[in-house]
């Protein structure tokens, strides 16, 4: 079977992280080898970006260089993990990708989506995720859960309106790409959100098989 590209999306607190875990348990079942990886990050460059980009500074970073960052951290990730796993038969479940950087950067920072498209087909060419789950939720809710993690980095300490931003841009993200999404409530108690991603993989792999 050809390696498939998962991705993960969602606003902060959503639960992304965790329900990458349930798709690895799902692949393991199956005997189906993976790596786990996230956005911005997954390669030792990548990382660093990650932590230029996330933490909190009295030097405001303008919107530009943080869209080039992501993408620069993104084009490392490409080359050094993403193209060479599938290549050699193994999945990717990935804890963000380009539809966050619509979402954050488009939505959120309201930057102009044309060069975003831009950038997009000249790092990823002709490479798309086989499926992106997003997890959707009342900002208000997620940001609480998230609050209760750690420190806020530096796109958690964005005021409200951001992340309303950033939620309507994915949802629209899901309405141009219906094929390849699917819409998770985020809002629901944990067993549950648990039990519709097994749902979704299980219907993604009867698809693919
Ligand atoms: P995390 O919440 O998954 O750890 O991601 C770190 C932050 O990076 C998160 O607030 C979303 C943000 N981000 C973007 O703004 N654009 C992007 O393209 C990606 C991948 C992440």
């Amino acid at each position: 079977m050809k390696a498939r590209f998962i991705t993960f999306e969602g606003v902060e607190g959503a639960g992304k992280s965790t329900q990458v875990k349930t798709v690895a348990a799902c692949l393991s079942e199956r005997n189906i080898p993976y790596i786990l990886t996230r956005e911005p990050g997954g390669t030792k460059l990548s990382e660093t970006i990650r932590e230029l980009l996330i933490t909190p500074s009295d030097q405001p970073m303008a919107t530009l260089t943080e869209l080039l960052l992501m993408f620069a951290a993104r084009a490392q990730h490409l080359e050094e993990v993403i193209r060479p796993a599938l290549r050699e038969g193994t999945w990717v479940l990935c804890d963000r990708f380009t539809d966050a950087t619509y979402a954050y950067q488009g939505g959120g920072r309201e930057f102009t989506l044309v060069p975003i498209a831009t950038l997009e087909s000249l790092v990823h060419q002709d490479l798309q995720p086989d499926l992106t789950l997003l997890f959707d939720i009342p900002v208000e809710q997620g940001l609480a859960r998230a609050a209760k993690r750690a420190a806020l980095d530096r796109f958690e300490q964005q005021e409200i309106e951001f992340f309303e931003r950033v939620r309507t841009a994915y949802l629209a993200r899901q309405q141009q790409h219906p094929e390849r999404f699917r819409l998770i409530d985020a809002s629901q108690d944990m067993d549950q959100v648990t039990a519709a991603v097994q749902q979704q993989i299980s219907l993604a792999l009867k698809g693919w098989l």
